[in-house]
């Protein structure tokens, strides 16, 4: 790290606070300066004794002390950082910053400053999931707030779900690479679609596919990399996602995953749908488990809409949209239709005939097909390479459609 930078760590009382104290210690280790502010009951979980050792500097936790030489006042406080991070960051504190609530030290000094912020959430599943505190970090973070998902895992309350806060090292690098790098606030936004889609069949059986999303996950990374705000809609997968820029939505079915579509594409710039979305869902959902004794020999199927399909429909001059073709024959022929009836400024093939690309594996191998029927073959590499190529591709390609309009 080339200058000492400042942070500035809010604690919020929850049980990941005893985690908080090692992000303490990485950034003093790293070279930060660090200053702690801390809620009273994040108290009950962590002391002002070790909190001070380890970040070296006075713990600031009440609006009402007096201003000493060591102890200053929030305004000063947001000043001299370079960054905040709350972690871990309660739905408590993330409703009170959605809803302009000061009403102790942490609170005030987070709505006095205008210095990047990043939220690392920590509570049990069903809170998370809930959709006032979805609601909140979706408005915060249209408002520039960065925040760090937290990880699927155990949690304290003897559960396992989403909900554990992201782990000292993670939050860490976030923050790390975020200060280390120049940024701009991103000006481009993208919608990206992921992984495979569950139609219902009954409580435990669905019509789903092969896809592991990491080709969407990649994508939705490679986007944020370049400064762009990614919001990245995922049918069921294990994937994380890691860069603040990434705001991800959960969708089980093609219906979910159309709805929360439709709600987000009018701010996009960039659409990409990498998603395995089913071209079918069974006509009923059984409400029961269905039976052996029920003789099954089919079941009735209905198409999907086409979420592509529909939403460039709507494409407005700005917007450049991607789509995805898996085929298995006449693939080239196969992909250009596809370019055309979708309204497409770009296809990514996928041919399954190629060994290492497709479904379920960590390389791919595309060819990359514009409006123009240029075609560009992007040859065998880990998903991850993929995506950045297939981002610098169509950025090339997206800048020069809107230099021209
Ligand atoms: N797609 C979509 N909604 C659907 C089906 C597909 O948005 N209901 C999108 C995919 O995300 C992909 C593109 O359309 O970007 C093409 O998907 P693909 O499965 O290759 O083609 P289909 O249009 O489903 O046609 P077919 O399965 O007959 O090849």
């Amino acid at each position: 790290m080339a200058t000492k930078r400042n942070i500035l760590i809010g604690i919020t009382g929850g049980i990941a606070a005893y985690k908080a104290l090692s992000l303490i210690r990485l950034f003093a280790k790293s070279g930060y300066e660090v200053k702690v502010v801390a809620t009273q009951n994040a108290l009950q979980f962590v002391t002002p004794l070790t909190i001070e050792t380890l970040s070296n500097n006075s713990l600031y936790s009440d609006t009402f002390a007096l201003p000493t030489e060591r102890n200053i006042d929030h305004i000063a406080l947001s000043d001299w950082a370079d960054a905040v991070v709350v972690a871990p960051a309660t739905a408590n504190i993330i409703g009170k910053l959605a809803s302009g609530i000061a009403d102790d030290a942490l609170s005030t000094l987070l709505l006095a400053t205008k210095k990047p912020l990043f939220l690392a959430p920590s509570m049990n599943e069903k809170m998370f999931q809930h959709f006032s505190v979805q609601a909140n970090l979706e408005y915060l973070q249209q408002h520039g707030i960065y925040i760090i998902e937290p990880d699927e895992g155990f949690l304290a309350c003897q559960t396992t779900g989403k909900g554990r806060m992201a782990e000292p090292e993670a939050i860490f690098d976030e923050i790390n690479n975020f200060l280390t790098t120049q940024h701009e606030p991103p000006t481009i936004k993208a919608l990206v679609t992921a992984g495979p889609t569950y139609e219902p069949i009954d409580p435990v059986r669905f019509v789903g596919n092969y896809s592991s999303g990491l080709m969407g996950f990649s994508l939705a990374e490679a986007l944020a990399q370049q400064g762009i705000q990614v919001e990245l809609i995922s049918g069921p997968t294990q994937l994380q996602t890691h860069h603040p820029l990434i705001r991800r939505s959960d969708v089980k079915t093609a219906a979910e995953m159309f709805e929360v579509c439709s709600e987000k594409v009018a701010q996009c710039d960039i659409i990409i749908m990498a998603a395995a979305v089913a071209d079918y869902t069974p006509v009923e959902t059984q409400v029961e488990k269905i039976k052996k004794e029920n003789n099954l020999t089919n079941i009735a199927l209905k198409p999907t809409t086409d979420i592509l399909k529909t939403l460039s429909e709507s494409k407005k001059e700005n917007q450049f949209f991607v789509g995805f073709a898996l085929e298995t024959d006449n693939e080239l022929e196969n992909a250009k239709k596809k370019l055309h009836s979708k309204n497409l400024d770009l296809i990514v093939l996928n041919s399954l005939k190629d060994k290492g690309a497709g479904f379920n594996v960590p390389t791919n191998k595309v060819y990359l097909m514009d409006k123009s029927g240029k075609v560009i073959d992007i040859p065998l590499q880990s998903k991850e390479k993929i995506a950045a190529l297939i981002v610098e591709y169509m950025l090339t390609v997206y800048n020069q459609k809107n230099q021209k309009t």
